[in-house]
């Protein structure tokens, strides 16, 4: 009797021990961890190091906040990395498994990449033999520069501050551009924006694109390129956000660096852009699960370069659909985990060739609810608008075609797809947010209109009566065989000027 008690009693410990977690037994268990020296440092220099060193990576204002290039600066953070490389928030990157291998700037590692990470950390982080390490790798140290030494250093004129009170602040800059800064008009090669505070939180300029946070630098493809014009200034749409209080406020002075085509150089496209947002939605008080689509379509072939989804602190996740005029369609992008911290533009390593007739639609998904920890208030009813605390359905696309007919992007010019959109008119001009323009909020060329528009004469337009405007136009437009003019949106506004807003 005692015997086999005694038997059960070693088999219930034999069995509790096998349930232990790993970690508790592997720091002398796990002989064949991996160490620093022979497998961490490499992973390190291969995946984090372009972020995580001294002078690294400033992705819109992103910056590491640490290095982890020796094992003195690795040790301490061993937990931290093995957690955050499991929970796959690092290296960051957004889109799903199904888009891997297509992005140029993908920043993915392997399930076994991870677990070296997680093996050392649970092993005690060991520090390894040095005769089995990697060479250090070379950071380029001209200014820390990622597209290396730059031709043009722009700034904006002079510099401005961001006041205590401030916690969102949209303001126009200036650089003037001097004969001595650029003497002739020349293409663009690479641009990358510094911005000259931490208050930055993006920065539009038109035909050199902006950044905000997480943004890699652009890096056009041999034969693309954007224009920089003599004697053009450059306007700085910048979108200042911090905490406000006493001491808070912050001088801001922010650059671009540029790279140019050689004179002469062949440069036969110039990249073109579509902006797929909305601007009639409203996001009930706790809503989980909001979600609205735009569409643009394509009317001649085209090359798609990039992708770059748009949303505030509500925004849930994010996704790009071709639908092909054979019937077929495919994702082109899925981001199921939308983080507003990160604006990543995915970029194509071989561009994406669709056909003309090709729609592609831009659906997004937000979360108004209490269990969504960035959202600044689950009781509010959200409507599109600038601050990150209204919200934004943007669904940026760029793209090369053979005719090169449509200008430049951010509002560079030239296209005929323009097209005026009165939901958007609505949401730029909603001075008192109630989701209507007023009579007395509307600008003055609307009010011409007003009758057609107004149709339930309550003296203002609702988006309903906005998209019914849209249509109308449309209509008016196609039997006058010519293209509504793009309103001026004025000051604020984001680079929209080719939406289609959707169903109309
Ligand atoms: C594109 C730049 C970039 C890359 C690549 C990158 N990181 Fe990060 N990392 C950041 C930034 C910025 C932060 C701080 C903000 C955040 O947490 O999102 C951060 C935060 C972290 C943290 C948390 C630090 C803290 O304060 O708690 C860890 C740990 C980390 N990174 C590890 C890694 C590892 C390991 C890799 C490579 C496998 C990696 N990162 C790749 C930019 C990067």
């Amino acid at each position: 009797m005692k015997r086999s008690i005694s038997t059960l009693g070693i088999a219930i410990l034999l069995v509790t021990m096998a349930a232990l977690p790993a970690a508790a037994n592997t720091e002398s268990a796990d002989l064949e961890a991996p160490t620093f020296h022979n497998e961490v440092s490499r992973l390190l220099q291969a995946e984090c190091q372009v972020c995580h060193r001294p002078n690294g990576a400033n992705l819109g204002g992103m910056v590491a906040p640490m290095a982890l290039v020796t094992y003195d600066q690795t040790r301490p953070w061993a937990k931290s990395i093995a957690r955050k490389v499991q929970s796959r928030e690092m290296p960051p990157w957004h889109a799903s498994a199904g888009q891997n291998g297509l992005f140029k700037n993908e920043r993915t590692i392997t399930e076994e990449e991870v677990d070296v990470f997680v093996r050392w950390a649970a092993a005690g982080a060991p520090v390894g033999d040095p005769a089995t390490a990697p060479e250090a790798r070379e950071w380029p140290t001209d200014g820390g520069w990622m597209i290396g030494e730059p031709d043009l250093v722009l700034n904006v004129d002079e510099p401005y501050f961001v006041e205590d009170d401030v916690e969102d602040q949209y303001i126009y800059l200036k650089t003037t551009m001097t004969k001595d800064l650029l003497p002739e008009n020349r293409m663009v090669k690479a641009i990358e924006f510094r911005p000259g505070s931490s208050a930055v939180h993006h920065i539009i300029v038109p035909n050199l694109g902006g950044i905000a946070p997480g943004n890699d630098p652009t890096i056009y493809t041999d034969g693309i390129a954007s224009e920089l014009k003599a004697g053009q200034d450059l306007q700085w749409q910048m979108h200042y956000h911090k905490e406000p209080g006493e001491g808070t406020g912050v001088w801001d002075q922010s650059q671009v660096a540029l790279k140019f085509y050689a004179p002469g150089e062949e440069v036969k496209y110039t990249l073109q852009g579509a902006g797929l947002s909305r601007f009639d939605f409203a996001l009930a008080p706790g809503d989980a699960d909001v979600t609205t689509t735009a569409e643009h379509v394509f009317d001649e072939e085209a090359r798609i370069v990039s992708y770059l989804p748009h949303m505030h602190l509500r925004g849930k996740s994010a996704k790009y659909t071709a639908y092909y005029p054979d019937g077929s369609s495919e994702i082109l992008l899925d981001v199921p985990k939308y983080d507003f911290n990160w604006q990543t533009a995915y970029e194509y390593g071989e561009f994406k060739t669709v056909p003309a007739g090709t729609k592609v639609v831009f659906q997004s998904w937000w979360d108004n609810s209490a269990d969504n920890p960035h959202n600044p208030d689950p009781t509010a009813t959200v409507r599109w608008g600038e601050p990150t605390t209204d919200e934004m359905s943007f669904g940026f696309l760029s793209f090369i075609t053979e005719s090169n007919s449509g200008g430049s992007m951010f509002g560079g010019g030239g296209s005929d797809r323009d097209e005026m959109d009165m939901t958007a008119i609505v949401a730029f001009m909603d001075e008192n947010r109630d989701g209507k323009l007023q009579k007395d909020e509307a600008p003055k060329q609307l009010l011409a209109y007003w009758a057609m528009i107004d149709t339930n004469k309550d003296d203002a337009m609702d988006m309903v009566e906005a998209k019914a405007a849209n249509a109308a136009l449309a209509k008016m437009m196609a039997a006058r065989g010519q293209k509504a003019d793009v309103e001026d949106k004025g000051p604020g506004a984001e680079p929209t000027k080719k939406s289609s807003a959707g169903d109309r």
